[in-house]
């Protein structure tokens, strides 16, 4: 029998348009760029008027398109998310009615920052093994929805975006040579969104909020990001030199350079997006897998190291050998809707920070 391998055949991501940048947040919280910047390499991240299935829906369209295939010839969808649109139905659905992908499981995948890589060695397992031919994966937030807009010390980071893959049954040697998935649930309080859920029933606190203990989590982000990493690249039998392209979680700069040292690599062979976009949790290695390919960054037949850290705490990384074609087969030009609301419209209302924007 004829090996069967599991290849990445299609990309594409939606941003949406409307941008927050360091001198809107400056405005609101005691921050500043130049703090941003150094501190984390973020100069900007979009925020949605749009709901999460919306910028999934057009994010795996221009998977599908790159693919080349029918949205018929989907057989799961994988959409990897930590904000949801509800809880039931999974937010997997509305992507499935949107795509009208009417051959097609869908479930969603919750790792929170890790939940593209987790999605992703799943999909790859599910074609190798013949459950499934095709399965697009996705990885989209709407993480405004969580930000406390009043809190400087997360504020600053997340964003709204998507992503989406085509992991496709495929002749060529391809798909997932090595691959770790770890979480340490002990630690799962230094980032989390308290009383939300059935933790303690009846107590749901009327402001959904994320909060972190940044130090502590970036700390645990750049052991666990690192160490995963090299352990991939020895599992898939690699040297350093063989990489050639990391294409990281884009949480901090500070931990994508710790793992670029911890692999020898310089910076042309290390993808970043941070700066235009911040952490997008799910959706970053997504969207910055699209854009490599888009860049020519990423070789036919290449070697590729996806890593990532998230809450939960979780962290994952995979040595991925990329397939052989790097051109789409098909191009979607459509966009997301102009929005008519401004920034301060779409940020969280719940939080308080209009008196501070009124008294600028
Ligand atoms: N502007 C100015 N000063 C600030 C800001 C800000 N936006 N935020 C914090 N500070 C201050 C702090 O109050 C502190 O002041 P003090 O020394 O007077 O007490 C000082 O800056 C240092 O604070 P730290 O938190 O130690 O700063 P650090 O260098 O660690 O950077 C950051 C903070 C950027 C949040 C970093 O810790 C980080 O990136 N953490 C990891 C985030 C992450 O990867 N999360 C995982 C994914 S999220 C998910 O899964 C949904």
């Amino acid at each position: 029998m004829m090996a069967r391998y599991a290849e990445i055949t299609g990309w594409g991501k939606a941003l949406p348009p409307v941008v927050l940048t360091n001198s809107d947040l400056e405005l609101i919280v005691d921050t500043s760029d130049q703090w941003i910047t150094s501190r984390s390499g973020i100069k900007e991240r979009r925020i949605s008027h749009v709901p999460a299935s919306d910028m999934a829906e057009l994010a795996a369209r221009r998977a599908v398109a790159a693919a080349g295939i029918a949205m018929e010839e989907v057989d799961l969808i994988v959409n990897a998310t930590c904000t949801p649109e509800s809880i039931i139905p999974a937010s997997a659905s509305y992507v499935q009615a949107k795509l009208g992908a009417v051959n097609a499981g869908a479930i969603d995948v919750n790792a929170n920052c890790s939940g593209f890589v987790y999605g992703y060695v799943m999909a790859d397992s599910l074609v190798r093994s013949g459950a499934a031919g095709a399965v697009l994966l996705v990885g989209v937030e709407r993480l405004s929805w969580l930000v406390d807009y009043t809190d400087r010390s997360t504020c600053i980071l997340f964003g709204d975006g998507a992503g989406a893959v085509v992991v496709q049954a495929s002749a060529t040697p391809a798909g997932v040579l090595a691959s770790e998935l770890g979480v340490d649930g002990t630690m799962a309080d230094i980032l989390c969104v308290p009383n939300d859920g059935t933790i303690e029933p009846g107590s749901a606190s009327s402001v959904t909020r994320l909060v972190m203990e940044g130090s502590d989590v970036f700390r645990r982000a750049v052991t666990a990001m690192a160490d995963a990493s090299e352990s991939v690249v020895r599992q898939a039998g690699w040297d350093l030199d063989d990489i050639d392209l990391l294409v990281p979680h884009q949480a901090n700069q500070r931990i994508i350079d710790a793992t670029a040292r911890r692999l020898k690599l310089d910076s042309a062979r290390v993808f970043l997006n941070i700066h235009a976009y911040g952490n997008t949790s799910a959706a970053t290695i997504p969207i910055a897998l699209t854009e490599a390919i888009e860049a020519g960054r990423v070789p036919s037949r290449g070697n590729l190291v996806f890593a990532a850290f998230g809450g939960g705490l979780t962290w994952a990384a995979a040595a991925v050998r990329f397939g052989e074609r790097v051109e789409p087969v098909g191009v979607i030009e459509d966009e997301l809707p102009k929005s008519d609301q401004t920034v301060w419209e779409l940020i969280q209302p719940n939080f308080d920070y209009y008196g501070r924007l009124e008294r600028q």
